[in-house]
């Protein structure tokens, strides 16, 4: 296995370009099973489970050509409807191809994704919503067996909570589907968006993308003609970055970035004292010598995003202050708190609220990632902290960041891949 070492630096210096977007990638790929024609897909980020997903729909009887600039996904062939448990217990998003899958075959067996480090992280929306559309859904043996005797019809969905690949499962349901499906409290997520956006290009009529109620007008079975089209950029990659900058004080510039994705993210950033100067598709930040404490609450989009939560969390150690961090999404997204603690950090827990006493000085030692997003903060951490510091379990970040430690290296940072 691979671990990272990563060296403190005094400073970071450069430009760093933004990949495609994961969570738009993954919804988007899922998509390719409702198309009658090759889909070229451009801007894929080379992630883990970019390739775990095309691995899946071509065990499915998909083909998938990788270009230089672009994936070309077809899956006229597709045969197979069985989503099998080697891989989905490998990534929980293998989900997404339950709605599309369903709707095109009239039948799916999809492994249950379990859990996983984050918390349980149930699929009943998605269930429950298919349910509603016609299907009928048991669970055996750790799958999940859907069919749908007499298609999939369009009906009103109001979800319990909002859920992003719950919405994009379902919206992907009913492109194909009979009539017109409403989904009420849908995600508004920009990977939600562009989902939306694609197949409203190719011939689904959806109205409200981008606001918490849909309306998609199913093409009652008919395949659709899908376009070329480009994955936006991954916002929290950006992100990340941003904090990367913030926390070692280094003017960095993001190019192929889309600003309008961040705004949560940089209100929250200045609130801690740092500054931009934004163009349409690039960030520079102006980081501040002495980082203000935060208050941060993460919610759905576009409020402050769970997957920053992390990143922040490393941050504010270097906060002159106390700052508060409260997750109300997942039940167990502070596994980073433990590591942290383990540099230095002066973290306390009370349930899903964490209070960060800064500015702690981080020293560097052996940590060990858990999840994709906190692997992103042991190295933010790792950036600052004296000495040398060894992030283990790298494959959590590998799944979710594009050539992490070459984009770092580029701008500056004292980082290496080495084998355990
Ligand atoms: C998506 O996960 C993202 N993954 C996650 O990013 C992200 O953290 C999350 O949305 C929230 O923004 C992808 O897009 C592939 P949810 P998802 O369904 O769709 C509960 C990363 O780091 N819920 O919006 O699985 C659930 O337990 C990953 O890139 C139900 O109760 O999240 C959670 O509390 C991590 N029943 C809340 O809703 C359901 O049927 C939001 O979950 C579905 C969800």
């Amino acid at each position: 296995m691979d671990y990272l070492k990563i060296q403190n630096v005094a400073s970071l210096e450069g430009t760093i370009n933004i990949s495609g977007a994961k969570n738009a990638s993954l919804p988007l790929i899922a998509m390719s099973i409702l198309a009658k024609n090759s889909v070229h897909i451009k801007n894929l980020p080379h992630v883990v489970d970019i390739r775990t997903l095309l691995k899946l729909l071509s065990n499915l009887g998909a083909t998938c050509e990788f270009f230089q600039d672009r994936v070309v996904v077809d899956t006229s062939n597709l045969s197979k409807t069985k989503a099998t448990y080697d891989i989905v217990k490998t990534m929980r998003a293998s989900i997404l191809v339950l709605g599309p899958i369903l709707s095109r075959f009239g039948h799916c067996e999809v492994s249950l994704p379990g859990g996983c480090a984050i918390g349980q992280r149930p699929i009943d929306l998605h269930l429950k919503a298919l349910e509603q559309m016609g299907a009928k859904i048991d669970i055996k043996a750790g799958y999940i067996e859907a069919t749908t005797p007499n298609g999939l019809h369009g009906c009103d969905i109001i979800f319990d909570k909002v859920t992003v690949t719950g919405t994009a499962n379902i919206v992907m349901a009913a492109a194909l589907a009979k009539g017109v499906t409403t989904i009420t409290n849908a995600a508004r997520e920009p990977e939600v968006v562009q989902l939306c956006e694609v197949l409203h290009a190719s011939g689904v009529t959806i109205k409200g993308i981008g606001t918490a109620i849909l309306e998609i007008h199913g093409t009652d079975g008919e395949l659709l003609t899908i376009e070329e089209f480009c994955v936006i950029p991954d916002r929290i990659e950006a992100g990340t970055y941003l904090c990367a900058g913030a926390i070692t004080r280094s003017e960095l510039t993001l190019k192929n970035v889309e600003p309008k994705h961040l705004g949560a993210v940089l209100s929250k950033l200045e609130e801690m004292g740092s500054r931009f100067t934004i163009t349409d598709d690039t960030i520079t930040i102006h980081p501040s010598k002495n980082i203000k404490p935060v208050k941060i609450v993460t919610q759905e989009y576009p409020a402050f995003p769970t997957d920053m939560q992390a990143q922040f969390m490393a941050l504010a150690t270097q906060a002159e202050g106390v700052s508060i961090i409260e997750e109300r999404l997942f039940e167990n997204r502070f596994m980073h708190v433990s590591e942290l603690q383990r540099m230095g950090a002066d973290i306390t827990l009370n349930g899903n609220t964490a209070t960060v006493n800064g500015k702690s000085d981080l020293y560097g030692t052996d940590v060990m990632a858990t999840d994709l997003r906190a692997s992103s903060a042991l190295v933010l951490a790792a950036l600052v902290a004296d000495k040398e510091t060894n992030i283990h379990r790298i494959y959590h970040l590998d799944r979710g960041y594009d050539s992490l430690e070459k984009k770092l290296h580029l701008v500056g940072a004292k980082i290496q891949r080495l084998k355990e």
